[in-house]
């Protein structure tokens, strides 16, 4: 098993009906925690780093730690930049090593998006990485009331996916980044008439904060990819507050904090593989 490109894991989950988890990395901790997460499952897994933590680290460097956990794994893993700002950004990522990318340009006007897209696709394609796209907008604004003019329209799916070439898209079904407000509401009959009317594997964004339930009845109305983040720092954030309190050294702190992300991820490929 290896570093694989995402759309070699996506194609056998859409096949099979199962969700992949794309996790989102900050260190070495959350890096390890997840990939022996998905050895012990026994079932494959997306390391993901935000585009702006792209930025945090000596050229290469944070792509180095997330392909080289990646290649020693037992199980394949592929390695994807979040929300991918920019053209630049993106090709950055590429060099790097990254065996996938998300190019975001939902906030983009439709003919737009379509076009840089499908010049990131073209390349990405040529260096073997594969592409998520994203149409509908979620935006980032916790708390943010949602506006249904803003969710994915099936039949733009359908021409994006096809116009694009891209090798994931990413839906905006009534699911938010950062913490909901209220009990969040997919609106599973949209997504599975977007299912229906696209080629490629589908992806929810925002996944912290959905119940079990609202994860398989998405993963049954059509998501191949959930994506995580906030809920691991949550997590995290309590391992180190109660570690201070306890006046623990932070090696010991670090280690609580990759075994608690390792059974919270376990946990979570569980629900989303239907395993
Ligand atoms: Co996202
Ligand atoms: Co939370």
């Amino acid at each position: 098993m290896a570093l694989v490109p995402m759309k070699e894991i996506l194609t056998a989950a859409r096949k099979e009906e199962r969700g992949v988890g794309m996790f989102n990395v900050v260190g070495l901790e959350y890096a390890e925690a997840i990939t022996e997460a998905a050895e012990e499952m026994n079932f494959p897994v997306i390391l993901g780093l935000p585009d702006p933590f792209l930025a945090n680290h000596k050229e290469g460097v944070i792509a180095e730690m997330m392909t080289g956990l990646a290649r020693r794994a037992s199980v394949p893993v592929a390695v994807h930049l979040d929300h991918g700002g920019s053209f630049e950004r993106v090709m950055e990522a590429l060099r790097q090593g990254f065996s996938s990318v998300m190019f975001d340009g939902s906030a983009l006007p439709f003919e737009e998006n379509i076009r840089q897209t499908a010049e990131i696709v073209r390349i990405a394609h040529a260096m073997g990485a594969s592409v998520e796209g994203e149409l509908g907008y979620l935006g980032f604004t916790e708390g943010a009331p949602q506006n249904v003019d803003h969710f994915t329209k099936p039949q733009e799916a359908a021409e994006y996916v096809e116009r694009t070439g891209v090798d994931a898209l990413a839906v905006a079904v009534g699911n938010m980044h950062g913490h909901y407000r209220g009990t969040p509401k997919l609106d599973l009959v949209r997504l599975s008439e977007i299912r229906d009317a696209v080629e490629c594997p589908l992806v929810l964004h925002g996944g912290s904060g959905l119940s079990e339930q609202d994860f398989q009845n998405a993963v049954h109305a059509g998501i191949n990819k959930i994506n995580i983040f906030t809920h691991l720092n949550d997590i995290t954030a309590e391992c180190v507050k109660k570690g201070l309190e306890e006046m623990k050294p932070w090696y010991v702190i670090s280690e609580e904090m990759k075994a608690a992300v390792r059974e919270q991820v376990k946990d979570l490929i569980r629900i989303f593989g239907c395993l």
